[in-house]
């Protein structure tokens, strides 16, 4: 029997209470007061002060599923969004923590447990990552590869090392931090997008698509003060996430996260409303693909007080719906369409985050008001940017200033990464810094 995505959810927050954990539901997409996010961008950011050990709870377990937005700072996944199957604007993660209670080894047997024994996924296709500083400085996580090595029916050979950039974890350039150990999922050889290349090996954390990470561990154990220091925390947490539609993909058996039944449907609306055969949208999965996640994110901000604006969380509610309407003239939608598909977000997700229910005309009046204003300066903006390239490319040059991609936004509303979409398929780039300059300046 196949799960639904509502069901997969469900089963994960059950499993951790069963094991003594506390459900605790999503946070908003805005941290409360913590300025070093602009928006929450991990499971663990609501109890970021507990592992610093400033802040305490009721209950030294728990268990959520939690919304996130990786669209700015150090986790920023925008400019894969659209190109693949496994990366999102917005999207829900699933997370266990231990705040000074269980480590290591509890963490890693649940984890085993819930995949192969409750999930029942095949034992072969899982691999596991854990910590070894390319730079000798931390210690390696060798108790996690241990307790690894220890799980019934783990294969020894899918237990890999590797350094700071994927074993890692840290929340931002401060605060808590520790070794993670990642468990990926093996798509198998048909999802190697670089079959046939001389010399081409999978592996994980490589680049052929054919490896997933679906789920993170990571073992808090230090606070972060700067970029050279780093201090050990009075006492040690867990702090795990899993990609939810990653998972729900997996269990649903389908190609990807855009074919489950969280964003299949968003898809589906899109279809009907282009007049699309399913052949089309299958070659055109870019832009469905962004319009669905960016849409999607839209709804949860604006149900969480973000409307579009120039600044700051403003800026990227109003980049995203103005992307996601730049993507749909790809279709033919030129008139707004954003709020049907909306609906149908509101649809899937009124149960587990009432919150989109009750800000459903909110979110219908935002979302059309903003397509109505960026139509009023698209049209302007394409040709203005053409000109701009011919120019370019009359000088034989390849970067857009960043003065001049400023002024883009500034006076035809476009946001810098429309007009980097816009550079890069034609072969050009921007001054992105010299964008930010001229936005400072400004
Ligand atoms: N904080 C870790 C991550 O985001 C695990 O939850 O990957």
């Amino acid at each position: 029997m196949v799960l639904t995505g509502a069901e997969i959810r469900q089963s994960f927050i059950d499993f951790f209470v069963a094991r003594g954990h506390t459900y605790v539901p999503s946070a908003s997409l805005v941290p409360g007061g913590d300025s070093t996010l602009l928006f929450t961008n991990a499971g663990m950011v609501q109890f970021k002060d507990v592992f610093l050990g400033t802040d305490t709870r009721p209950y030294t377990r728990a268990v959520n599923a939690q919304k996130c937005m990786r669209v700015s700072g150090k986790h920023n996944d925008l400019d894969q969004v659209g190109r693949d199957n496994t990366h999102h604007t917005f999207f829900e993660m699933l997370g266990n923590w231990s705040f000074g209670d269980y480590y290591k080894k509890e963490a890693i047997s649940w984890s085993w447990e819930l995949l192969t024994q409750v999930w029942g996924l095949d034992k072969n296709r899982i691999w596991a990552t854990t910590f070894k500083d390319e730079l000798g400085q931390i210690p390696e996580d060798s108790e996690a590869a241990q307790v690894w090595l220890s799980q019934p029916g783990f294969d020894p050979n899918h237990l890999i090392t590797s350094g700071r950039k994927d074993n890692f974890w840290e929340m931002a350039e401060t605060g808590p931090c520790g070794p993670c150990t990642e468990i990926h999922w093996d798509l198998g050889p048909e999802a190697c997008e670089k079959q046939g290349e001389p010399g081409h090996v999978c592996t994980v954390n490589g680049d052929c698509g054919r490896f997933t990470e679906i789920w993170n561990n990571v073992f808090i154990q230090y606070n972060r003060l700067s970029p050279t220091e780093l201090v050990p925390l009075p006492k040690r947490h867990v702090d795990t996430g899993m990609g939810f539609e990653r998972i729900v993909a997996i269990l649903q058996g389908v190609r990807g996260n855009y074919d489950t039944d969280l964003l299949a449907p968003l898809l589906d609306v899109v279809q009907t409303l282009a007049g699309q055969t399913r052949e089309q949208r299958e070659q055109n999965l870019t832009p469905y693909r962004v319009i669905a996640d960016h849409v999607r994110a839209a709804t949860f901000l604006i149900a969480d007080g973000v409307v579009p604006g120039n600044l700051g969380r403003n800026y990227v509610c109003r980049m995203i719906i103005r992307r996601a309407a730049r993507f749909a003239r790809k279709l033919g939608l030129t008139e707004p369409f954003m709020a049907h598909v909306a609906a149908k977000v509101i649809e899937i997700y009124a149960e587990a985050y009432p919150e989109v229910k009750q800000s459903e005309t909110l979110i219908f009046d935002t979302l059309t008001r903003e397509e109505q204003r960026f139509a009023e300066t698209l049209d302007t903006g394409f040709a203005e940017l053409n000109r701009l390239m011919d120019a370019m490319r009359a000088e034989g040059q390849t970067v857009l200033d960043g003065k001049t991609a400023f002024n883009l936004y500034a006076t035809l509303g476009f946001p810098l990464e429309i007009t980097r979409d816009i550079l890069t398929e034609e072969g050009f780039s921007v001054d992105e810094a010299g964008f930010y300059q001229s936005m400072e300046e400004h």
